[in-house]
């Protein structure tokens, strides 16, 4: 069984949060990201297990427009994203913030999920393992192997994730086994650690029985797909 996660990100208001609870038949395998506002949307219904889309590298107090690791764990969120690269790109998050996050979330219990991924230039430069490797040494070396342990990754390929309207074009699943096969080679050699890693970027009902085939592959971050609920039921179904 695959590693399901939503990243509802800022895609539904009020009324589609409710339209897509509703819709979905949800399982506690699988996990959802929706925005924080939604957050005890998802409690009270318990279909999902909860998770959420960032939470803030300080510990909370007088930090204005910040959610605490802290804060989150109240809200029985079980999984967090970190480093995902619209993040990255839109607010410029630094490799500290990275691994502040990452840390604070592993002192309340809760599991980080951080995102990497190459830029459509690095991809045709054929520099992805490059990429890829670096943004994960430049964190996980300033992380404790107990911290590490508790990690899961997410390679995302930055061209590979859709704008919300339109799917992008994907990996193939040789280059994703081989990207992923990578990935755990070098947090295996490196940390000693068993990491697990999801893909993510326009995973849908399209392409989602191929992708299955990829054995090395855990589990899926779905961003667009998440908020469709035939879409997503029909994911949630061929993982059963
Ligand atoms: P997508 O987004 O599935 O819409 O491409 C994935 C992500 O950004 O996590």
């Amino acid at each position: 069984m695959k590693i399901i996660i939503g990243n509802q990100k800022a895609y539904l208001d009020l009324e589609g949060t409710n339209k897509f609870i509703k819709e979905t038949k949800g399982n506690k395998e699988t996990i959802i990201c929706p925005s924080y506002p939604y957050i005890n949307l998802y409690n009270e219904n318990s279909k999902y297990t909860v998770g959420a889309q960032d939470v803030s590298p300080r510990d909370g107090g007088a930090t204005t427009g910040e959610l605490s690791a802290k804060q989150l764990a109240s809200l029985n969120v079980k999984y967090t994203i970190v480093g995902h690269s619209e993040r990255r790109e839109f607010f410029k998050e630094s490799r500290e913030d990275l691994i502040e996050k990452i840390k604070k979330l592993d002192e309340v219990g809760i599991i980080p999920v951080f995102c990497v991924g190459e830029n459509r230039a690095e991809k045709d430069e054929d520099i992805t393992k490059d990429v890829v490797g670096r943004e994960i040494l430049q964190v996980f070396d300033y992380l404790e192997r107990e911290t590490i342990q508790k990690i899961i990754i997410a390679y995302e390929p930055i061209w590979a994730i859709s704008d919300g309207k339109n799917p992008a074009r994907i990996p193939t699943n040789v280059e994703i086994a081989d990207v992923t096969a990578y990935i755990k080679d070098l947090v295996s050699e490196k940390y000693n650690v068993e990491v697990k890693v999801l893909y993510g970027g326009s995973v849908n009902s399209k392409n989602v029985d191929e992708l299955n085939t990829i054995s090395i592959c855990d589990g899926y971050l779905i961003g667009g797909a998440s908020v469709k609920p035939e879409e997503f039921n029909y994911i949630m179904e061929r993982n059963e």
